[in-house]
């Protein structure tokens, strides 16, 4: 462990108290000592009436049920297609069944007839709660309508770090935002009676080992970062249901983790509704009971039988139980699904529940959600008199959705880029070129194309050493089981493949290869691509030939067993010929038009991180061709998130359109054309390089295989940016308009215990446009925090030449800190710095305000 590292990073609370670093302002100093109002803020409020009405009623079915049928309301039981998890009825007390239904951005696990919906992405870009309250309302009537009860949404893990192949999921680096949207979204969904379940709690924050990395991080990262969302979600959107994630926190599981459900979530924060598991998360029958979990999703290993047996052998005391099945029967009476009971899924599968309106919604998002990084006049676009459209992601290739359980079915055809373009652009011509052979996988290399085949040599070590097991020839690189050679292998084991690959052509060839497993991929000696497991499904590499016989060598060392279970094996090689012959024809297209879109993609799922924020395959290259050949180029960003861009310099526009849903199309045609402007600011930080942002060694990220160090303490997001001085790309909160603002007249004043901040917006340009006014706070240094924070913001739309005043209003709490668990929440008395402008690095006006 790198000691040394973690003692500098002073103000972050990096040093987690249970792996034996002390806290930042040691319990019972002077300095912890003289700070007030220990413990006075961030508390729960008193239950309202319903509440309390709700639980009565919780407790008065409870006390009528026998022991199995308490037991049945702790874990589910198998579920069909449509929905994913099932607790049946319990038709003698009158209590209706529970039907658990994915996923953030959409009904999911295969139902058919539902909209789908633009990503979380897009959601928190709006920077509007209003909207989020929209989508949550259309969300869950689809749910309703679809007989689902309970939706598994939303997912609001804090972006870490943008490598998170769940980031399309979820909103934000920053827990103020986070907070508020997922309030918001909560209030839409659970207007439909439905449920809505929150997720991951908590800390689940990459998917390279998710289901057995233990995160370590500091109590203060935990109260300050990762619990914020969370916290909202129960204070501020009164959420029925909690999701637990799959990762351990400090070293316990989360669903039995103690600290986490019970002394946080429920008895600091008031929570009374269901805490079930993430699919497959549950680990512990008595552990999990007594850390104040409720149900094991899907199925019943730990809280099923083996439950029962522990409340009859005492282990789990009844009480416990009773206590387990109320706070389940407390969310279904609260969030009202006694009283409005939903049809029986089976009976509407094929019900088209999505309508114009919804669909309408979706386009709103879309346009509302996208963020205009750089525009140097060439959008809206003026009249123009012909369009070249490039990228596979404009048309076969569109990211409508994200991969895993946020998936979602649209309902009819989507509306590609291309299809939307074309629809608006009525007489104006639109040619289309592909420009790249895509992003998904190219085909595999044939056998004919290794002539005799590649010799296979394997090792029983992980690192291609030792004396070799054996040797077989294998004809192509398409593995997918463990050769028989190493099938015995469970510690591990490496495999070096050598052979010939013919070139049909000389060309620009791009390889590809599918992974289990650490994989390398040398061409005549030169290494052009190495592959890592848990990473993106297809990684590609460009490489020029000519045409003839090139030596081949790929090398392979198996993944490290996870819970005592052999890794996937799997190594798939692909090879096209051609991509630079698409560039010269993109570019071709591009010349002969007055402006060339162009659309570039990425792959992202549950199940796996980015392994770099590059763009995948050839469509850096792409845009840099088709920039070479049409100086009016416009990039769309058709992404989970940030991306690099070494072409921005030879580009005129950038609009970061996410997963936009099925709508996409039209939402893109409407903002390029100018019926609409792109009204998004950007939830996420955008680096400038791979290596910027917090986690730069394994240890941090992703790992080292058991543990993962959160050594960034506060330091995330825009947070990290402001105290290390690395100057990204793209800063939080940034974004254009088509017309042009001035902010200006700050005036600060006290409220009771927290702070008003008074400023005029001007609408300076020619069209009506929306901004979203930020309001960040720099604490006085005893808060020790690394960066000025977000604290509020309001988005106004104005026509032009109008003037409007807005009020942001900071809450007492939401200037606190927590210094240590001495003091845990407390505002610390001094001088705070406010800023307010429209990005978290453009705050053009600053203010001092002290507080008591
Ligand atoms: C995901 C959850 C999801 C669940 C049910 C898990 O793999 O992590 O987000 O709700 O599956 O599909």
């Amino acid at each position: 462990m790198d000691v040394t590292r973690r003692s500098m990073l002073k103000w972050s609370g990096a040093g987690v108290a249970a792996a034996g670093f002390a806290a930042v302002i040691p319990a019972g100093s002077a300095e912890a000592a003289a700070v007030p109002n220990a413990g006075s803020v961030t508390a729960a409020a008193a239950p309202s009436a319903a509440t309390q009405a709700a639980v009565k009623q919780a407790k008065q079915l409870v006390a009528e049920m026998t022991l199995d049928e308490k037991i049945a309301y702790c874990h589910g039981i198998p579920a069909t297609k449509g929905f994913t998890g099932h607790i049946p009825a319990n038709e003698r007390l009158g209590i209706p069944a529970l039907r658990l239904a994915d996923g953030p951005s959409g009904v999911g696990n295969g139902s058919t007839g539902v909209t789908q919906w633009p990503d979380s992405k897009a959601l928190a870009a709006t920077w509007n709660p209003a909207t989020a309250t929209d989508y949550g309302k259309a969300y869950g009537a689809e749910q309703a309508a679809k007989g689902h009860n309970v939706a598994l949404a939303p997912c609001i893990n804090l972006l870490r770090l943008p490598h998170w192949g769940r980031s399309f999921e979820t909103y934000t680096e920053d827990p103020f935002l986070n907070g508020q949207l997922a309030a918001a979204t909560i209030r839409g969904i659970q207007a439909n009676h439905v449920i809505s379940t929150v997720k991951h709690f908590v800390a689940n924050n990459q998917e390279i080992l998710r289901n057995s990395i233990d995160v370590v991080v500091s109590p203060r990262a935990l109260q300050e970062l990762y619990y914020p969302g969370f916290r909202a979600a129960v204070q501020q959107g009164q959420v029925g249901a909690v999701m637990t994630s799959y990762n351990k926190i400090n070293g316990t599981w989360a669903q039995e983790n103690r600290v986490n459900v019970q002394d946080t979530l429920r008895d600091a924060w008031g929570f009374d509704g269901m805490v079930m598991s993430d699919w497959g998360g549950t680990h512990s029958t008595v552990q999990t009971a007594k850390a104040g979990s409720d149900t094991e999703m899907p199925g019943s290993t730990y809280l099923g039988d083996a439950l029962k047996a522990a409340v009859q052998s005492g282990s789990v005391s009844e009480a416990q139980l009773d206590t387990m099945v109320t706070q389940v029967l407390t969310a279904m009476i609260r969030v009202g699904l006694f009283d409005h009971p939903l049809p029986d899924p089976a009976t509407v599968v094929d019900t088209v529940v999505s309508t114009p309106a919804h669909l309408a919604l979706a386009r709103r998002i879309g346009v509302e959600g996208s963020v205009l990084l750089k525009n140097d006049g060439v959008l809206p676009l003026a009249r123009p008199r012909s369009i070249a459209v490039i990228g596979n992601a404009a048309d076969a290739g569109a990211q409508t959705h994200g991969g895993g359980s946020g998936s979602v079915n649209p309902n009819g055809a989507v509306v590609t880029p291309l299809a939307g373009i074309r629809a608006r652009a009525g007489s104006t011509p639109v040619t289309y070129s592909p420009g790249t052979l895509g992003i998904a996988a190219v085909p595999v290399v044939p056998a004919a194309a290794f002539g005799a085949g590649l010799t296979a040599t394997y090792y029983a070590s992980t690192d291609l050493t030792g004396a070799a097991l054996g040797t077989e020839t294998v004809p192509a690189l398409n593995i997918t089981a463990t050769p028989a050679a190493v099938a015995g292998q469970t510690d591990g084991w490496s495999a070096r493949y050598t052979g010939t690959f013919h070139a049909d052509e000389t060309a620009g060839y791009r390889f590809s290869l599918g992974v289990g497993g650490l994989t390398t991929l040398s061409i005549d000696g030169k290494e052009v691509l190495t592959a890592l497991p848990g990473r993106e499904a297809v990684q590609n590499a460009l490489v020029d030939l000519t045409a003839g016989e090139h030596t081949v060598e790929v090398t392979y060392v198996s993944a490290a067993p996870v819970g005592g279970r052999a890794p996937r094996t799997s190594l798939v090689l692909g090879a096209q010929a051609g991509y630079d012959k698409l560039h010269q024809a993109a570019a071709a297209a591009a010349r002969a038009a007055d402006v060339a879109v162009v659309v570039v993609a990425d792959v992202t799922s549950e199940g796996m991180d980015r392994s770099t924020l590059a763009l995948p395959a050839d469509q850096n290259e792409l845009i840099t061709a088709v920039a070479q050949a049409n100086p009016n180029t416009v990039v769309v960003l058709n992404t989970s998130g940030a991306v690099l861009m070494p072409w921005l310099g030879s580009v005129k526009a950038v609009l970061a359109n996410w997963y936009a849903g099925q709508e996409q199309g039209n939402a893109l045609a409407a903002m390029l054309f100018g019926d609409e402007e792109p009204g998004g600011r950007l939830p996420e930080t955008f680096p400038a390089a791979n290596d910027q942002g917090p986690a730069k060694t394994t240890v941090e990220f992703p790992g080292d295989g058991v543990q993962v160090y959160y050594d960034e303490g506060l330091a995330v997001g825009y947070r990290w940016y402001e105290h290390s001085g690395e100057k990204p790309l793209f800063p939080f909160g940034f974004g254009l308009s088509y017309t042009s603002f001035r902010l200006g007249g700050l005036r600060l004043s006290r409220t009771a215990g927290g702070l008003r901040a008074q400023a005029t917006v001007t609408n300076t340009g020619r069209r009506a446009g929306s901004e979203v006014v930020q309001l960040y706070v720099a604490a006085p240094d005893a808060a020790r925090e690394p960066a000025q924070q977000l604290k509020a913001f309001t988005k106004v739309t104005l026509k032009p030449g109008q003037t409007t005043t807005v009020t942001l209003e900071v809450a007492r709490d939401d200037l606190a800190v927590w210094l240590d668990s001495t003091t845990g929440w407390t505002v610390v008395p001094g001088s705070y710095t406010v800023g307010v402008g429209t990005s978290s690095a453009d705050l053009p006006l600053r203010g001092r305000l002290s507080l008591s």
